[in-house]
């Protein structure tokens, strides 16, 4: 059963706390998401199609809880959730068992001020804590600001996606495949 939580001043004095999210959670994870999927054309939601109940959404929080192959992070700032973060192992069978996969997604009034880089830092001691080799993500290639990230952290990129992405109006984005290797870090 996951406990995690952590505290951090922002640059703007408030307090950011990263914590794992609980049942009385959902309805504001609900609304996290639906925010951010409106804010944005680099995550893989159109606007409006994100469509979990309440009730699914506890059941996926239970599930969170309950396993320690994936790791489920919600960012606070003063009791609003305003981000969410996912690292899991890409597979269990021995082959795969080396690499996790990560998401990352935070509301646009809060980008830029450092939380993303406090849960990005999170991923990656949850993967030295498991001994994972490889941290793999996508990411479109026009989102400058996740890639700055990413590269900071000493992601690379590996090989583009074209048309990894189709959007409602036809247009595509092409996604760069990124992994960082964290035996070399
Ligand atoms: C990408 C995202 C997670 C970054 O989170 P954030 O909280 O804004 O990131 P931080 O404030 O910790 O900044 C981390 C780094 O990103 C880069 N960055 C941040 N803002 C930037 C900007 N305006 N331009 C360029 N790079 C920028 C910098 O490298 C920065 O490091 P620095 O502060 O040491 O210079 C956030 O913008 C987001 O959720 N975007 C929408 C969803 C999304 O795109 N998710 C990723 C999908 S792959």
């Amino acid at each position: 059963m996951s406990t995690f939580r952590k505290t951090f001043e922002l640059r703007d004095g408030r307090t950011l706390t990263l914590r794992a999210p609980q049942l009385e959670d959902a309805q504001g994870l609900i609304d996290q998401m639906k925010c951010v999927d409106g804010e944005t054309k680099f995550l893989a939601r159109e606007a409006g199609e994100f469509q979990l109940t309440v009730e699914q959404e506890q059941d996926f929080i239970r599930r969170s809880l309950e396993t320690d192959q994936r790791q489920f992070l919600i960012a606070d700032v003063d009791g609003e959730i305003v981000g969410n973060c996912a690292v899991g192992l890409v597979s269990t069978t021995r082959r795969y068992r080396h690499k996790a996969a990560m998401g990352i997604a935070i509301c646009k009034a809060y980008w830029h001020m450092g939380i993303g880089s406090k849960l990005m830092q999170n991923c990656i001691e949850w993967c030295r804590a498991r001994g994972v080799e490889q941290l793999e993500l996508e990411v479109v290639t026009e989102n400058s600001s996740a890639i700055a990230m990413y590269e900071k952290f000493g992601f690379e990129i590996f090989g583009t996606k074209k048309h990894a992405m189709k959007y409602a109006d036809g247009t595509y984005a092409d996604e760069y495949y990124m992994i960082l290797f964290l035996n070399e870090q």
